[in-house]
């Protein structure tokens, strides 16, 4: 296996292509956004097939950093309940998965001045992919000398001399662990697929001996490993089973990083005939709010006719997407399924025209579903 990865890597590797990579990466203080450097990576190299982004990013305030985890937890929220169907229908074409990825090392300094570095692989074209994660459950015939994980590796950006790489999963072993592992998987159940990437790996041994029953667990991580550090991390694993004769039951859980395409939302916006402009479609992602991407792009909101909840007169401004002054109200004539639900503040601001929504309290792309939206803007206007 060692030689068929060896043997295509090097054919890729042997590829001459007079490619830089050209990275800005911003530094920001993101408590107060004042002290913002910047800064300019170059890395030079005779191929961007394994061409590396090293991104180094400095916190004084680690506090601040949890809270935008936390925000981000938001949006998954408000993305809605994914099922793995609908995220199927987002994967790539082998050949993208083959060069869609890279690597940024990511430094932080919390407020000990301890300092950790994690490597991360990351999409080459974080615009149109994202980088999915998630696990799966490899149980390990090992009574019957089933001791491996049945996955065929791949090395597809590697010859460094750090032994840093990417490496995807090329296919599973008929009758291995793997292949029966994914046979009896349920249809609910995330799979193995080409092109995916072992970031981490954590072995369950199940172990009753004369000290009782009991589970141990070892784990390795392997982001961004090239090939032959990786299968080292994962066969010293897998040596793991050797060293107790009372072992129950293993199982090993991968968990994968997967390049996915993104959903794509078009919002197609009609006016007013008074406002004598024809209509438009923007395209936006999911977790996008309706009211922020209008206004970037320029499309004028504000109802001076709406009735607010504020208590400030009628015409005097918005409220900041505060969901009190409806200015942003907008008619979604088909496609709503494809909108955040509406919350209870909203359905009761709302109440009596229903089909209308804030557009500050919308965000696109629930369930993550991809489609087009159809909105008239200033609906009090037609
Ligand atoms: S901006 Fe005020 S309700 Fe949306």
């Amino acid at each position: 296996m060692e030689k068929i990865a060896r043997k295509v890597s090097r054919e890729i590797l042997t590829k001459k292509e007079p490619l830089s990579a050209l990275f800005f990466i911003v530094l920001a203080d993101y408590d107060t956004m004042i002290n913002v450097a910047s800064a300019i990576f170059v890395l030079l190299t005779t191929s961007y097939r394994y061409a590396f982004a090293f991104t180094i990013q400095s916190t004084a305030h680690p506090t601040k950093r949890t809270r935008l985890f936390e925000q981000q937890a938001n949006i998954k929220d408000i993305l809605g309940p994914v099922s793995p169907a609908t995220v199927q229908s987002y994967n790539l074409p082998p050949s993208e998965l083959t060069e869609g990825w890279s690597a940024r090392i990511v430094t932080r300094i919390a407020k000990s001045l301890d300092e950790s570095t994690d490597i991360e692989l990351i999409p080459k074209n974080e615009k149109d992919h994202y980088v999915d994660k998630f696990s799966i459950e490899i149980p390990l015939l090992i009574n019957e000398g089933q001791t491996g994980l049945g996955i065929e590796l791949v090395e597809v950006q590697g010859g460094r001399d750090d032994g840093l790489g990417v490496v995807i999963v090329n296919s599973v072993i008929p009758g291995g662990n793997a292949d029966r592992a994914l046979k009896n998987a349920n249809d609910q159940c995330e799979t193995l697929m080409y092109g995916d990437s072992i970031v981490a790996a954590d072995l369950l041994l199940s172990i009753r001996d004369n000290k009782g029953d009991r589970t141990d667990v070892t784990s390795v991580k392997t982001e961004c490993l090239g090939y032959t550090a990786m299968v080292d991390q994962l066969v010293e694993l897998l040596s793991n089973t050797n060293e107790h004769d009372k072992i129950d039951s293993a199982t090993i859980i991968l968990t994968l990083k997967r390049l996915r395409r993104r959903p794509k939302i078009n919002i197609r916006l009609e006016y007013p005939p008074s406002q004598n402009l024809p209509p438009e479609t923007i395209a936006l992602q999911p977790g996008d709010n309706l009211r922020l991407a209008m206004l970037q792009r320029g499309i004028k909101l504000n109802d001076p006719l709406a009735q607010r909840y504020d208590g400030k007169p009628t015409g005097s401004g918005n409220c900041g997407s505060g969901g009190l002054c409806r200015t942003c109200s907008v008619s979604v004539l088909r496609g709503g399924e494809l909108l955040s639900p509406p919350k209870a503040n909203e359905k009761k601001i709302m109440e009596g025209s229903p089909r209308w929504r804030l557009a500050c309290k919308s965000w696109v792309g629930y369930g993550m579903q991809e489609g087009e939206v159809v909105i008239q803007v200033n609906p009090r206007q037609w």
